[in-house]
């Protein structure tokens, strides 16, 4: 018989959460025109909304943070993190950022503009908007057999290697200003992506002369994907396996949010010389002189120790193990979920959960806001409110998947809240009622998700359905 799968801290300091009541948070969520992003996290009980900044610290980490430098320029707390990343990665040059998409907006500022070309795994949407914002073009090239739900590939967020080959040739080379590796591929399911793929794009990276762009928010997680399944990393430690993987890219940029362990903080690494001096003039413009760029000592403090505290086993097999616990949970009692089970988030697909609800219905929004309304859990659509399009003449293009996000903050929450959210799923298969649809209100220009508001459409009757869906 398999043991509980037992959290491996114990809990020092408590935050209270709220308990409030269905009533309330349906006036709650209607306030916020049905987009939980506008809830006050005070209105919610169990936030799985993302996993960024979201963590715990660790004792050593708080107590590091007493010990932080706050001097302007050359503070011990940037030694010790330069220091650190340095070993990690290998790369010479280590610039501190406030969070991930401010080492975008730099490096994609430097390498973008109009008629150039990034290709991706998948770029993360703040990664898109950063090089789009340049106007320059992101391409995602994911291969069509990950694209299927259901099935078992030990390495879905890999890149498609033959797509990308041929998109260099039909771009031409001199147009494509990097290759953008994702680990895990977050908005591909919190998927891994093998040590074999990263070589493979090594190599056309050298034959093609095209700068080869990590954004590592997850590399620990991706670590242990390896480490477990990919043959020859068996005996290799989580770090080193990171290690590896780092050095085969010119490029770095990290999110320290997740897997740094910190609450705010990113990093802009490269090997290239003249690509860190303008990189770094960029920096000083807007984030901060070079040795703290917009954070403080003891964050920076608090990330050294992150970075090296996320690699240890005991920490990462829980992690992983804890996010799986809940996919696999789902996937039994027939919830469907991407699968296999990814690093920091559950992805189920509410397209298939509610099929009554059309695309441009929003089946993922339907699911948010029942989990929040039914069990005070906010969670996030990661399909056509995120990604789907309408033209001018209205037409809409939906997302690839009505996917929703369940993001698993770091070392938060224990295994009764997970056994709590999947009670709140039980209901929900088994609720007799039929659910709405929604309407968008507003939508702002870009990254739509974060303000949009939307109207309830009322619940149509469809023959032959008789409740939740599948
Ligand atoms: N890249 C990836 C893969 C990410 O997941 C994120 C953030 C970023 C870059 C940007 O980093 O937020 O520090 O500016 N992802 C968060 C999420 C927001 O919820 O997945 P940031």
């Amino acid at each position: 018989m398999s043991r509980t799968l037992v959290e491996p801290f114990r809990i020092k300091m408590v935050e209270p959460v709220r308990v409030t009541t269905e009533a309330y948070r349906e006036e709650a969520l209607r306030n916020t025109g049905f987009n939980p992003f506008l809830l006050n996290s005070d209105d919610v009980f169990i936030d799985l909304l993302t996993d960024s900044g979201t963590g715990a610290m660790s004792q050593a980490q708080w107590a590091g943070m007493i010990m932080g430098d706050e001097s302007y320029a050359g503070a011990r707390s940037w030694l010790d993190l330069e220091k650190e990343v340095k070993d990690l990665s290998g790369m010479e040059y280590v610039l501190p950022t406030h969070q991930g998409r401010a080492s975008e907006r730099i490096l994609f500022g430097i390498l973008g503009g109009k008629g150039k070309y990034f290709l991706s795994n998948t770029h993360f949407d703040t990664t898109r908007a950063n090089i789009e914002n340049t106007g320059a073009t992101a391409i995602d090239l994911m291969p069509e057999e990950s694209m299927e739900p259901d099935t078992y590939l030990p390495f879905k967020g890999n890149i498609d290697l033959k797509s990308l080959v041929s998109s260099i040739n039909s771009l031409g080379k001199e147009n494509i200003a990097g290759i953008v590796i994702t680990v895990t591929n977050n908005s591909f399911g919190g998927q891994p992506v093998s040590m074999a793929s990263v070589e493979a794009v090594r190599v056309i990276c050298d034959r093609e002369n095209i700068l080869l762009i990590l954004d590592g928010c997850r590399i620990a997680e991706n670590s242990y994907f390896i480490k477990h399944r990919e043959s020859g990393y068996e005996e290799w430690s989580y770090r080193e396996i990171a290690q590896k993987m780092l050095r085969l890219a010119d490029a770095f940029i990290l999110s320290a949010k997740k897997d740094g362990l910190v609450n705010i903080g990113g990093l802009l690494c490269m090997k290239d010389y003249a690509l860190s001096l303008k990189c770094t003039n960029q920096l000083i413009l807007s984030e901060g002189f070079s040795t703290y760029g917009g954070l403080a000592g003891r964050d920076m403090q608090a990330m050294a120790i992150g970075l090296r505290e996320v690699f240890e086993p005991d920490y990462l097999e829980y992690r992983i193990k804890s996010t799986a616990y809940l996919g696999e949970r789902l996937r039994n009692m027939g919830i469907p979920v991407l699968w296999p089970i990814g690093g920091h988030a559950v992805y189920v697909d509410a397209g298939q959960l509610f099929p009554h609800i059309l695309p441009h219905e929003f089946p993922g929004q339907a699911l948010v806001c029942e989990l929040y309304v039914r069990g005070g859990i906010r969670s996030v659509d990661v399909g056509s409110v995120m990604f789907g399009k309408f033209d001018s003449e209205g037409n809409f293009t939906p997302a690839r998947k009505e996917l929703v996000r369940l993001a698993i903050p770091r070392r938060v929450y224990t295994q009764s809240h997970i056994d709590y959210v999947l009670d709140i799923f039980k209901e929900i298969k088994e609720m007799d009622q039929i659910l709405s649809g929604f309407k968008i209100l507003y939508e702002p220009p870009f990254l739509r998700h974060f303000t949009v508001r939307f109207e309830k459409i009322n619940p149509k009757i469809i023959e032959g359905n008789d409740g939740a869906g599948t």
